[in-house]
């Protein structure tokens, strides 16, 4: 029979390859800052253990937002380069935290690309720039992906965060290449399968943020086997109203503070006191307005309780994780995911595109 498994790197010989690292460098800036210093992170254990191969070359490829294309004046296509989404941006703090010389340039494909491979030297990284300047990416186009593959001799998915997107850097690029899974990768699908698959009891999600619809499929999923899922954020406030109807297991908000923006005081208090007494907890999006003080109570206070709790806790999601991150806490967690959307549709049963595609 066909073995469906995902290929390891730990699997892999990578001497003398020239190896298409995938990681995911979608941080948010300010004023040129980076936020999520943690997903520069997340690659290191991988970088260095394909350098740590006698040969290799690596050359980190990843997206930055979502550039739109514009047009020039005369209305002609003036394609997606923005120096507001270029990946020159985080050289510096990636160099800092791989601790290796990173080479960058403005290019993913094509002979500059070649070239800098050629005059890469051992103790140097390459970066990229952002592959979705390129349209081909999230058209997952099989020209591109090619392009993408032809100056390569293996590919690395380190990015389990883009994994819900079917495009050319994540699954397109994986017809051409020899394919496999980065550690960071693993430690994901390790840990997330340990939350999905027969969780310790009593195993409950405390599930935030906006745009309910995109957060019923998880409220569902998490309703089949866990204890309780507690609700807060903006889709408490939809769900309320538009007067949705859950199991009893679902617990929404008894009382809000100001304007809605925030859990209340006896919500707070009642999710503590059901956080306490569990086993494993999942949570994926802010309680309230977080980035507004004071409407971060909610959220901090059920940080607090998690930070407290015995429990197997995991976290994922943009906005939680910035929370964490920016409270020094990161390493109170049991595991923090580097996944938002593909955490969510992982957790919600999804076989996500770029994890199928590494399959053999
Ligand atoms: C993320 O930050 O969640 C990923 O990088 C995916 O980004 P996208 O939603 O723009 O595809």
């Amino acid at each position: 029979m066909k073995k469906v498994d995902i290929q390891k790197i730990q699997e892999g010989d990578f001497t003398n390859k020239k190896i298409i690292l995938r990681a995911d460098f979608n941080v948010a800036l300010e004023d040129g800052n980076i936020k999520e210093r943690f997903k520069l992170e997340a690659c290191k254990k991988t970088v260095q253990r394909l350098a740590s191969q006698p040969g290799t070359k690596i050359a980190i490829i990843s997206h930055l937002g979502r550039p739109a294309a514009v047009k020039t004046l005369a209305g002609k296509p003036e394609g997606k380069r923005n120096k507001d989404f270029s990946l020159e941006q985080i050289m510096d703090e990636l160099q800092a935290i791989l601790e290796k010389k990173i080479v960058f340039i403005d290019d993913c494909i094509g002979e500059r690309v070649q070239q800098a491979l050629e005059n890469l030297k051992s103790d140097e990284i390459l970066l990229l720039e952002n592959v979705r300047f390129y349209e081909g990416e999230e058209k997952n186009d099989s020209e591109f992906a090619k392009k993408l593959a032809e100056n390569f001799d293996v590919f690395v998915n380190d990015a389990f965060s883009v994994c819900h997107r079917d495009q050319a850097s994540v699954t397109g690029i994986v017809k051409f290449l020899d394919s496999y899974a980065g550690l960071c990768l693993q430690e994901e699908i390790k840990n997330l399968n340990r939350v999905m698959h027969e969780p310790e009891k009593p195993a409950i999600a405390i599930i935030g943020g906006a745009k309910i619809e995109t957060k019923l499929p998880l409220i569902k999923r998490f309703e089949e086997t866990y204890s309780h899922i507690l609700v807060g954020g903006k889709i408490a406030n939809e769900a309320i109203d538009q007067k949705m109807t859950f199991s009893s297991k679902v617990i929404l908000p008894i009382d809000f503070a100001k304007d809605r923006l925030d859990i209340g005081p006896k919500t707070i208090k009642r999710f503590k006191e059901i956080i306490a007494l569990s086993k494993v907890v999942v949570w994926n999006g802010p309680m309230g307005k977080f980035e507004d003080v004071p409407n971060d109570f909610g959220t901090r206070q059920v940080l607090d309780a998690l930070i407290e709790s015995d429990a197997f806790t995991l976290i994922g999601g943009g906005e939680s994780v910035q929370v964490l991150e920016e409270s020094g806490l990161m390493k109170k967690i049991s595991f923090v995911s580097t996944g938002g959307g593909a955490m969510l549709e992982y957790l919600s049963g999804n076989d996500l595109p770029g994890i199928k595609a590494l399959r053999v």
